[in-house]
């Protein structure tokens, strides 16, 4: 596979049923697209589980039991990543402590405030070049997060992947997944090399605490109920692409020829007998 530069930022979003293959795509794009990087909601919220912090206390049982977390946990989680890794700054210079995703002791149940008010009140500034393109896997998955996350950062292109959810469910018991990272596997469509072990890293690989199939159709439920919502939103901004397909390889050359056509620097075309 050639890899492909960027002409400016790209701030793309993939949306899907669970299990559709959001991750898989993710990685997919940055081996191809090597500047962009990418945040996923739900590695966020999972690292904030294994890591005992208040917020994973509150956000576990929810994950358990296939539910969404409330929009104000969820924001501030994203908000304080993108901050972090610089894509986004409070030009009111407010120390993005505020905002930490690993809160500290004692911090206020996140389910009982809105949106926070530094938030809201925050001015972000972005920059369009390439170094700053990010894909945002699962989030913003309720139209309002689309309108609060818009405030902070416009994205400029909405992925949506659409794969019936008979062909889903097979493959969800199937998932093995390397949790530091979020690197994902399927014992029978991308095994890993040596079974049980992570490709890059060696390590063990382990099955996600919500990848049981009643957990799943649950989280299936919640996903029907809100995406209608968040297409139309994206939709009516002139952004939304999506791609149906039984495969990720099937989905994969599409995502890649939109993806390039919009954002990717033209490959000079190779000339015959040169
Ligand atoms: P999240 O982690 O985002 O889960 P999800 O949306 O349910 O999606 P998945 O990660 O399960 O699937 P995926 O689309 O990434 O598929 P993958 O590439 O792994 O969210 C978890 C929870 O966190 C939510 O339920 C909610 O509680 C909370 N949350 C997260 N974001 C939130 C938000 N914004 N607001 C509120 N709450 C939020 O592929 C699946 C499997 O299929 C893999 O094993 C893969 O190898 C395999 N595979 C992929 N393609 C193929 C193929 N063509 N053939 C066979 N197998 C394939
Ligand atoms: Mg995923």
């Amino acid at each position: 596979m050639t890899v492909q530069k960027l002409s400016r930022a790209a701030r793309i979003i993939l949306v899907g049923a669970p299990g559709v293959g959001k991750g898989t795509q993710t990685e997919r794009l940055m081996k191809k697209f090597p500047e962009l990087s990418s945040i996923s909601s739900g590695d966020l919220l999972r690292k904030n589980v294994r890591e005992r912090t208040p917020l994973g206390i509150q956000a576990e049982s929810k994950m358990k039991a296939g539910a969404l977390v409330p929009d104000s946990m969820i924001l501030r989680l994203i908000v304080n990543e993108l901050s972090t890794l610089g894509w986004i700054r409070d030009s009111t210079l407010r120390p993005y402590a505020v905002y930490s995703s690993s809160f500290a002791e004692g911090d206020m149940t996140v389910d009982s405030v809105s949106i926070p008010s530094s938030i809201k009140t925050a001015k972000y500034t972005y920059s369009d070049h390439p170094d700053a393109s990010f894909i945002l896997d699962g989030f913003p998955r309720t139209a309002n997060q689309a309108v609060q996350l818009n405030d902070i950062v416009p994205i400029n292109m909405v992925v949506s992947i659409d794969t019936p959810a008979e062909i889903i469910i097979d493959r969800i018991c199937n998932r093995w997944v390397h949790a530091p990272s979020g690197r994902v596997y399927n014992t029978t469509f991308n095994p890993p090399k040596v079974e049980g072990k992570d490709d890059i890293t060696g390590e063990p690989l382990t099955r996600r605490a919500d990848d049981d199939p009643e957990v799943w159709k649950q989280r299936l439920k919640s996903f029907k109920e809100n995406n209608e919502p968040l297409l139309e939103h994206y939709d009516r901004a002139g952004l939304l692409l999506t791609v149906s397909g039984k495969s990720s390889d099937e989905i994969t050359p599409q995502i890649f020829n939109e993806f390039g056509k919009r954002f990717g620097v033209p490959v000079p075309e190779v000339i015959g007998g040169l």
